[in-house]
């Protein structure tokens, strides 16, 4: 059976995942973030154990490293990686003030919590699939940069995505394999203030969530040439 980690698994496009990659016969390691929120528990009592609940705060190397021994104790291999947590703070133009704390909190979990998961898993990869899968955005494009605010999310994920290309010169050799997502704008959590579920966006998470893992699944002929494809398969600049 194969075997895949994904992060920020509690709600919106990574609960999507979990329930596809469990459609499709994976084991799924799922990363809860929000031990309160009831949808993964419900879930595992459909599942049982094809479904596996990790405690994991990529934001913390502690719980990344724990999270990484569960999944070692559990599968001598791990095939896939779907990096998909991630936060946005809704900031406005310079003229407002740049808000240095909340910057550097999205650079901490969009940024720095991926590439330390990359680190911890890899080892756990060997003999697998070797796919690594990155939910990024258009936001991190630079060549299609069009906001006037959100400094901290944009910039976020375009260092998530130069990060991705340093991963992908090293490893590609090694024999691994790289993916890139820009999902559309998804009705989920995490547009809303309040925190509520979003009503902004064009696309439930689901349906984004199918087209990536389409994309996720698929052999290309070319794996050397490393993009970021959004829910249509459209390549963006990046
Ligand atoms: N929504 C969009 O329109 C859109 C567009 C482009 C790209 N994306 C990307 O798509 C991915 C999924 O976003 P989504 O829209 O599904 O958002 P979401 O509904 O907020 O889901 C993201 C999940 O990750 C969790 N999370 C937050 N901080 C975490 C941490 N430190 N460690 C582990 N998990 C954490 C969130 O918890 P909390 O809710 O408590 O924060 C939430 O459960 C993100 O990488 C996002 O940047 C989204």
């Amino acid at each position: 059976m194969k075997t895949v980690l994904i992060t920020g698994a509690d709600r919106g496009l990574g609960f999507a995942f979990t329930k596809l990659f469990l459609n499709r016969g994976f084991q799924v390691f799922a990363g809860q973030y929000m031990p309160k929120w009831p949808d993964l528990k419900a879930l595992q009592e459909k599942w049982g154990e094809r479904l596996c609940i990790l405690p994991l705060d990529i934001s913390e190397e502690d719980s990344i490293k724990n999270a990484a021994a569960l999944i070692a104790g559990q599968s001598a291999v791990l095939d896939m990686v779907v990096h998909n947590a991630g936060i946005m703070r809704l900031e406005k133009d310079i003229l407002e003030g740049v808000p240095k704390e909340d910057i550097l909190l999205q650079f901490r979990i969009n940024t720095l919590g991926a590439l330390k998961v990359t680190e911890q898993v890899l080892g756990l990869m060997e003999g697998g699939m070797k796919r690594l899968c990155y939910v990024s955005s258009e936001a991190g494009s630079i060549g299609n940069a069009h906001r006037d605010g959100t400094f901290g999310y944009c910039m976020s994920k375009a260092a998530l995505n130069m990060g991705i290309r340093i991963l992908h010169n090293d490893l590609y050799e090694k024999g691994f394999t790289f993916r890139i997502y820009h999902p559309g704008w998804m009705k989920s959590y995490m547009a809303d203030a309040a925190g509520d579920v979003s009503m902004n966006g064009y696309l439930e998470p689901e349906a984004s969530a199918v087209a990536a893992v389409e994309q996720f699944l698929e052999n290309r002929e070319n794996e050397m040439m490393l993009i970021m494809q959004d829910v249509d398969g459209c390549i963006w600049s990046f």
